[in-house]
């Protein structure tokens, strides 16, 4: 009698790196404790046959030769996700959709399908019913007479309703609750994921059907499943924001067809996600009123200036070693400018406690908004309030100097705009700046001391 044993193989977590048996150490990416055991099916010694018969009409051309047709991008309802896609969809791309759990990627993409007029879509479920997505749909309140949902878990299923459907871009959610059945191991594991989303890249390319696919990720941030799956979808969009603010922002991690400095800024209401057209309106909170401890960063965020509050509270340490707390700021990075403060310009923080808050849950990776960090911790330290027309855009040195930034330009017609009346940049930036004749007072500064002696006196 045969014996009926059920096959097992071990998969590297990260890299998805394949082994017979059990290490504590992955020797393809050289991480530790990520291998994990994973029922696999054997494949069907005809399928193998079929594998090698593959027929290739690939042959190798001059790239002179190669002609760039326009790839006609399908133009997304709204302007944000458009903008972080870089210019509209890619028919045939597989774009893979990541956030925390209730940030709103469900809704975004339920959002889009509704709004997206003209074109067929289909909302393939893994993880609600049918009435609680209509239930969010009734809230989001918008019609598209083409808009389809599947509630069905099996790829094969999907694809058996796609053929008949044949919709014009592909909604799955989410790619952890996807079988298939050529594998026997559950959902949401490595292998299953792994396969699942080569079908759907498979079916993208034959058919030319953009899909996108919802992603979990881990508590760590990562896309759950293996690493593999960045490198196999074309864009990685993250969707990210504090749940207590009503902010989320859109970026790019990967996009084969286009910049991933790109930014969306949304807003979650009662009736759906709202785009943010004009960001630094709301990110500052009070211009009229004084109050020390806030200064005003001229920040860039892929294409987009961004001026956004920057709050400190710098008080006496209660307890022997003082705290450093930085919310949206690089806390090492906060540490260094505080060092470069009592170094070089001579203030004495060493005993003081430092928060640092940055406005409406934003982080902020632009080294510009230095100047404006070291400036709101002085201005609560000394107790003096930073004139609330005055912004600043300048990254700081280690011996305390300014250094230019990117994009200058661009940065002091947005203060301009939202009606501030000083920016202070490093003199390094003078030559490079377009026009000099600004309504704003340009202050061009060498070391942080003169941005002092300016501000306070
Ligand atoms: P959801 O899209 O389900 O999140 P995800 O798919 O990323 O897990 O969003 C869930 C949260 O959004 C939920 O906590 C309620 C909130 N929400 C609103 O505030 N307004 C709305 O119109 C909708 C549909 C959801
Ligand atoms: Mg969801």
């Amino acid at each position: 009698m045969a014996k009926t044993k059920v096959k097992t193989t071990f998969f590297c977590n990260n890299c998805g790196a394949q082994f017979p048996k059990w290490v504590g150490k992955c020797s393809s990416c050289n991480q530790w404790n990520t291998i994990a055991e994973e029922i696999i099916a054997r494949p069907d010694k005809n399928d193998i046959k079929a594998t090698f018969n593959i027929v290739r009409n690939s042959k190798p051309q001059l790239l002179e030769d190669i002609k760039i047709a326009d790839i006609p991008r399908i133009k997304l309802p709204g302007t944000e996700l458009n903008r972080v896609l870089g210019g509209g969809l890619v028919p045939g791309s597989l774009v893979l959709f990541g956030g925390d759990p209730g940030i709103g990627k469900s809704t975004l993409m339920l959002q889009m399908s509704l709004r997206l007029k003209g074109h067929k879509t289909l909302y393939v479920s893994g993880e609600e019913s049918e009435q609680q997505i209509k239930m969010r749909a009734e809230r989001i309140g918008n019609k598209n007479p083409d808009c389809y949902i599947l509630t069905e878990t099996s790829t094969q299923n999907i694809f058996h309703h796609i053929k008949e459907l044949n919709p014009d871009v592909l909604i799955i959610d989410s790619i952890q609750t996807l079988t298939t059945a050529t594998i026997d191991s559950s959902p949401g594991s490595i292998s299953q994921v792994r396969e699942c989303t080569a079908e759907l890249m498979k079916y993208a390319k034959e058919t030319n059907t953009p899909v996108f696919l919802i992603g979990h990720i881990t508590k760590d941030g990562n896309i759950a499943g293996p690493k593999i799956l960045e490198h196999m979808v074309d864009v990685v969009l993250q969707f990210e924001g504090d749940r207590n603010h009503i902010y989320r922002l859109l970026r790019a991690a990967k996009n084969r067809f286009g910049s991933t400095n790109e930014l969306g800024i949304y807003e979650m209401h009662g009736e759906g996600l709202k785009e943010v057209s004009n960001p630094s309106d709301i990110l500052i909170s009070n211009k009229d009123e004084t109050l020390s401890g806030s200064a005003i960063a001229a920040t860039m965020e892929g294409n987009r200036p961004l001026l956004i509050e920057i709050q400190s509270l710098v008080s006496t340490a209660a307890y022997g070693t003082p705290q450093r707390s930085s919310t949206g700021f690089d806390l090492r990075r906060l540490n260094m400018l505080l060092a470069v403060l009592e170094k070089r310009c001579g203030f004495r923080l060493a005993q003081k406690d430092v928060f640092l808050n940055i406005a409406g849950g934003i982080k902020v990776d632009d080294p510009a908004i230095d100047l404006a960090v070291i400036s709101a911790i002085l201005s609560s330290s000394e107790d003096i309030a930073v004139p609330p027309t005055a912004c600043f855009a300048s990254e700081v040195g280690l011996s305390g100097e300014l250094r230019p930034v990117s994009r200058i330009d661009q940065r002091v017609m947005e203060a301009e705009k939202l009606g501030f009346d000083k920016i202070f940049v490093s003199k390094h930036n003078k030559k490079g700046m377009a026009k000099l004749d600004h309504k704003i007072e340009v202050i061009f500064v060498g070391k942080v001391e003169e941005v002092f002696q300016n501000l306070f006196g």
